[in-house]
């Protein structure tokens, strides 16, 4: 254990296990707020103040709720959204942020297309059909569902994530690809035939339409009415990025009204989603954002989230930092 660092204070908020506490212990001075010991908000409060990192994922960290934390040097996100947290603020104050991209892309994609046939096949529906009994006779047309091979795929947002979605479907299902992002990829494009589309032409000409890029202001919203109209009738939204992309009251009503066939959805715009009229939706596949919540990709993630602490705490460029401009090296 060496003395320039058993000082330092690290605050694990979230999805740390305790190996990894134990890890942690033997460079840092470690808190782990404990629901056993009464309020955990109160507790993480109550450790602010002494914390140097932070490690975890799921709060909403920034001005107000960061200012007393005197000696914050790193918040590592067990995440590879960053969202939660005003940069802007970090940068003024000179606390790194790290994330945890890579890691969990292929897991994160493999739910993108669970949803894609899911929300195609109607699994969700059939299987709770199935199970309460219903199933007297075959099925009939009322309960097909709808192609996933051959139908053109289009990608909102071609970063890693939709890259991987976009390959299941070019060489797992022959899904013609479309795209529209910020840039053209071209090598993706010479890879596997995808082409570039502005995004009102994509919602136009995609059977399936998965939402693939970051929250920002840019973003929010960036499905609505006007958007949900542009689609074809039979097709399927999948959102596995950020709840806010899609205007939720929008999307609920056009899956209603039937303007679109039916949404594949992780994320919300308020999570955990308790109570919503989505729930009444048939042509509505609702998952708990689980985009990388399988055993390998979380232990993964909290890895290197762990690893990226580490390194800053020790002074060291960590491998995954948000805003490089507030290393001190
Ligand atoms: C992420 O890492 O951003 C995923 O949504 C899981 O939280």
């Amino acid at each position: 254990m060496s003395s320039s660092t058993t000082q330092k204070t690290v605050l694990a908020f979230s999805r740390v296990t305790p190996a990894m506490v134990e890890r942690l212990r033997q460079d840092f001075n470690v808190i782990v707020p404990d629901p056993s010991l009464g309020d955990i908000n109160a507790q993480f409060e109550e450790a602010l103040p002494h914390a140097h990192g932070l490690i975890g994922v799921g709060r909403k960290l920034g001005r107000n709720s960061l200012d007393s934390a005197k000696h914050l040097e790193v918040v590592s996100s067990v995440s590879v959204g960053y969202d939660n947290y005003d940069v802007d603020y970090f940068n003024e104050r000179g606390i790194m942020l790290t994330n945890t991209p890579d890691v969990l892309t292929e897991s994160t994609a493999d739910l993108g297309f669970t949803l894609i046939m899911s929300s195609a096949r109607r699994v969700a529906e059939l299987d709770a059909w199935t199970k309460a009994g219903e199933w007297k006779a075959s099925v009939g047309p009322a309960l097909f569902g709808t192609d996933v091979h051959g139908k053109t795929l289009g990608i909102v947002g071609m970063g890693n994530i939709g890259a991987a979605v976009a390959r299941r479907g070019r060489l797992g299902f022959n899904m013609p690809i479309l795209y529209s992002g910020n840039s053209r990829k071209t090598e993706l494009e010479q890879e596997l035939g995808a082409q570039f589309r502005t995004l009102d032409q994509l919602l136009a000409e995609a059977d399936f339409v998965c939402l693939v890029v970051p929250l920002s202001e840019k973003t929010k919203h960036l499905i609505g009415e006007r958007e949900l109209k542009l689609m074809k009738k039979s097709a399927i939204l999948v959102n596995i990025s950020r709840g806010p992309v899609v205007d939720e009251v929008a999307l609920i009503e056009a899956l209603q009204n039937n303007t679109i066939r039916g949404a594949g959805l992780d994320v919300y715009e308020k999570e955990p989603l308790v109570e919503s009229p989505l729930f009444a939706l048939k042509n509505a596949v609702t998952l708990p954002h689980i985009g990388s919540a399988t055993h390998e990709t979380r232990e993964a993630m909290a890895n290197r989230a762990l690893d990226n602490l580490r390194s800053a705490l020790l002074g060291e460029r960590p491998q995954d930092l948000v805003n490089p401009q507030v290393f001190k090296g």
